[in-house]
C-alpha cells in the first residue's frame, strides 16, 4: 500500500545513486540526484518524491523514492538508491573532539557485549591513509574536511582540492557542464573555516552527566542498548570545560534487512549503520524531527522497533516492557 508524503518530509532529504556494484556513482547522474540547476547554465537532473510504503512487521512506514523528469535519460534497472536524511549539524563537533583511541576501545569491548560491532576503514583525501571513518550515517567519512569537501561535491557539485572532480562524465550531462564551469570552486582555507565553524556549534543536549532519572537510565542499560549507544564514549571539546556522553559507539552495525539499503560505503554493507549518537535527540524531535538515516521513525518507539539484526534482542526485550516502563525509557532518552 502506498501514501502521499507529507510535504514537510520531503526537502530533508537526498538520493544518492549507485551502480549495481552499490560502490560506484552512476556515470552520468553522479552521486546523488541534483533537483536544482542553475538558470541559464545547467538543467535540473531531474526530481524525486519520497512516497511511503508499509513494512510487514509492526506496520511500520518506510519511505521510497520516484524518481521523475529525469534529464538526461532513464537510469539503468540495476541503478540503486539510497534516500538520506538531512540531519542539523549541533553536536558534529563532538564527534570530531573523540580520539581514535576511544573508538578502538569500543570495538575492543565488543565480544564481551555480545556484539559485533566493526570500524569503517575509510580513505582520508588529505593523507591518502587509510583511517577510522566516524561521520555519516555509514562511518564513512574521517573527518570534518573530507565531510564537507564531499558535501560540497555531491549536494551542491562544488569540487576543491580534496574532490577536484563531479563524479560523472560518461555523457553530455549536468557534470560535464559543471566540469566546463572549470576550476576549483572552493579553497581548502574556506574549508577549514567551515569545519572551525561546525566544531562550535554547542549541542542541544538537556543533560549531560546527571540523571535524576536513574529507572530509564536501569532500562535503557537492562534492555543492552547501551551497549552499542554508549555512555562512556566520552568528548571533551577544545575549548569546553564540559564532558559530554555521546550515547554511540561510532562503529558499524548489522541492523538487519529492514533497513539495508543496497549501498556499500568503504568497508559498510548495506544492512551496516553506525550507531546513531543519542545525544540532543530530545531537542530534535521536539522541532519536528524525524529519525534514523532516511527519517522513517517518527517517534522514538518507531526507532526502536526498526532495530534488527545485531539489535533484535534489545529490541525483543523493548518489546515485552510493561507500557510505563515503555515511557519511562522514552522519557529517558528524549532528555538526552
Ligand atoms: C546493535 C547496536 C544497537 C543496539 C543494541 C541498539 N541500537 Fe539504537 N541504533 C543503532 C543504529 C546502528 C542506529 C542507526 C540506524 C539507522 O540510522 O538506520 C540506531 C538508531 C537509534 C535511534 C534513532 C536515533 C536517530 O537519531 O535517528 C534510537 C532512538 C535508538 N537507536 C534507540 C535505541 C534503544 C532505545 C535501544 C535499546 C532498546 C537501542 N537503540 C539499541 C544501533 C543499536
Amino acid at each position: 500500500m502506498e501514501i502521499k508524503s507529507p510535504t514537510k518530509q520531503i526537502y530533508p532529504f537526498v538520493l544518492k545513486i549507485r551502480d549495481l556494484s552499490g560502490q560506484t556513482g552512476h556515470p552520468i547522474y553522479g552521486n546523488e540526484l541534483s533537483r536544482f540547476g542553475i538558470a541559464g547554465k545547467l538543467f535540473p537532473e531531474g526530481t524525486f518524491e519520497v512516497h511511503w510504503k508499509t513494512a510487514f512487521q509492526f506496520n511500520l512506514k518506510y519511505p521510497s523514492p520516484v524518481i521523475k523528469a529525469l534529464h538526461f535519460g532513464p537510469l539503468h534497472s540495476d541503478t540503486r538508491t539510497s534516500i538520506r536524511l538531512g540531519r542539523d549539524l549541533t553536536g558534529i563537533g563532538l564527534i570530531d573532539a573523540i580520539d581514535d583511541k576511544q573508538i578502538k576501545r569500543m570495538l575492543s569491548e565488543q565480544n564481551a557485549l555480545g556484539l559485533n560491532g566493526r570500524i569503517n576503514y575509510v580513505q582520508d583525501p588529505i593523507s591518502k591513509r587509510n583511517v577510522i571513518g566516524r561521520f555519516g550515517y555509514k562511518a564513512s567519512s574521517p573527518n570534518l574536511i573530507d565531510q564537507i569537501s564531499k558535501a560540497f561535491r555531491d549536494e551542491l557539485g562544488v569540487t576543491s582540492v580534496f574532490y577536484p572532480n563531479n563524479p560523472c562524465s560518461a555523457r553530455a550531462s549536468t557534470c560535464e557542464n559543471l566540469n566546463n564551469l572549470g576550476g576549483l570552486e572552493v579553497s581548502a582555507a574556506k574549508i577549514d573555516e567551515i569545519a572551525e565553524f561546525l566544531k562550535v556549534i554547542p549541542t542541544k543536549s538537556f543533560r549531560n552527566n546527571t540523571y535524576p532519572d536513574i529507572n530509564g537510565l536501569g532500562l535503557f542499560t537492562d534492555l543492552g542498548c547501551d551497549s552499542c549507544h554508549r555512555a562512556n564514549l566520552l568528548a571533551t571539546p577544545n575549548n569546553s570545560s564540559q564532558t559530554f556522553k555521546l550515547y554511540t559507539d561510532l562503529l558499524l552495525h548489522d541492523m538487519g534487512d529492514g533497513l539495508a539499503d543496497g549501498l556499500q560505503e568503504f568497508e559498510a554493507r548495506p544492512q551496516d549503520w553506525r550507531t546513531a549518537p543519542l545525544i540532543g535527540i530530545g531537542t530534535h524531535l521536539r522541532s519536528g524531527g524525524s529519525l534514523l538515516h532516511d527519517g522513517r521513525a517518527q517517534s522514538i518507539r518507531e526507532a526502536i522497533l526498526w532495530h534488527d539484526g545485531e539489535a533484535q534482542p534489545s529490541r525483543d526485550k523493548y518489546l515485552k516492557l510493561e507500557a510505563s516502563q515503555k515511557l519511562l525509557l522514552e522519557y529517558f532518552i528524549e532528555q538526552l
